[in-house]
């Protein structure tokens, strides 16, 4: 049984593991050079340096918004950590031990990006790669795949009537590194989601006045004097803001 596993980050390389245990042969493709998929933290925002997608969302001071305890797997928990929440380098740590504890390294093709998954008459699949170093594609076939992608690569931008007339710039949370890139900007935060809520807080500490919009009730956190918190949907903030460029 020859098994293709599809990236490299949490889910991937439990299938690995698993898949290796059961003693089938498994071949795991990673478009990044390592291990950790959305834990990994890159200054690069859009492309990498070989012209290839970012795949990771992953900003400068985030801790994790789900305790350790609960965020380890069955038979190896992270342990060693005395705080519940942890920071970006203290889980990618944390995959790396479970890539070296059960040996998976050798399993992974790095730099490969996985093009096109085919199904083939007697029920296998066609796997094609592009090796982003030397530009090949090359394919092999499989008896299962496995797709750990991830979902939250490709940012999702709601249609808000009136967004293109906004003259100021406009960034999907995606692309967010670090708050030193909007000092002294006023900004404003659509949603309170995760990472909404996460980012008015970040960018309190450098911008001017963060402007938090979003029509989630139940968010109770309390924010800084300097981060404004409407309870209205962000086009009747988009309006509010229409309406002071006019000015
Ligand atoms: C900003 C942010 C904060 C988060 N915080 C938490 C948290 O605190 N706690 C929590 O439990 N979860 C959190 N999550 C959820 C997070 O998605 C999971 O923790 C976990 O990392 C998901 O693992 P995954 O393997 O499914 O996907 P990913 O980590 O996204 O890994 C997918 C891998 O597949 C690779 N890949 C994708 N396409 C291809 C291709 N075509 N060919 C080859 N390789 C490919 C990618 O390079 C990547 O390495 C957060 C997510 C984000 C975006
Ligand atoms: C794994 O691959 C090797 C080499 O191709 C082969 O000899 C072996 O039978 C395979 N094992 C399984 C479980 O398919
Ligand atoms: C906003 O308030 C926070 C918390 O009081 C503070 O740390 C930060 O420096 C303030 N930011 C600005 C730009 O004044």
């Amino acid at each position: 049984m020859e098994i293709c596993v599809i990236g490299a980050g949490a889910a991937g390389l439990a299938a690995a593991r698993h898949a290796k245990d059961a003693g089938f042969n498994c071949t795991v493709y990673e478009m990044c050079s390592d291990v950790g998929g959305v834990w990994i933290y890159t200054d690069d925002t859009h492309q990498d340096k070989y012209g290839y997608p970012v795949h990771s969302a992953m900003y400068k001071g985030l801790y994790t918004n789900l305790p350790k305890e609960i965020m380890g797997f069955p038979d190896f928990s992270i342990r060693d950590h005395p705080q519940s929440y942890l920071s970006q380098d203290e889980i990618l740590r944390f995959l790396n031990d479970y890539t070296d504890n059960f040996n998976l390294r050798p399993l992974i093709q790095f730099n490969n990006i996985v093009t096109e998954v085919y199904p083939l008459e007697e029920g296998k699949w066609r796997v094609t790669v592009v090796n982003k170093l030397s530009k090949l594609s090359t394919s092999k076939i499989f008896d299962s795949v496995m797709i750990c992608t991830g979902h939250y690569s490709s940012p999702y931008y709601p249609n808000i009537p009136g967004r293109n007339s906004f003259k100021g710039e406009q960034y999907h949370s995606k692309y967010y590194r670090s708050p030193d890139a909007y000092t002294g900007k006023d900004m404003l935060v659509i949603g309170a989601g995760p990472s909404g809520m996460d980012l008015a807080l970040h960018l309190s500490k450098t911008a001017n006045k963060v402007y938090f919009s979003h029509n989630n009730d139940q968010l109770k956190a309390k924010y800084p004097d300097n981060v404004t918190m409407n309870y209205v949907y962000c086009i009747q903030a988009l309006k509010i803001i229409l309406r002071y460029q006019m000015k």
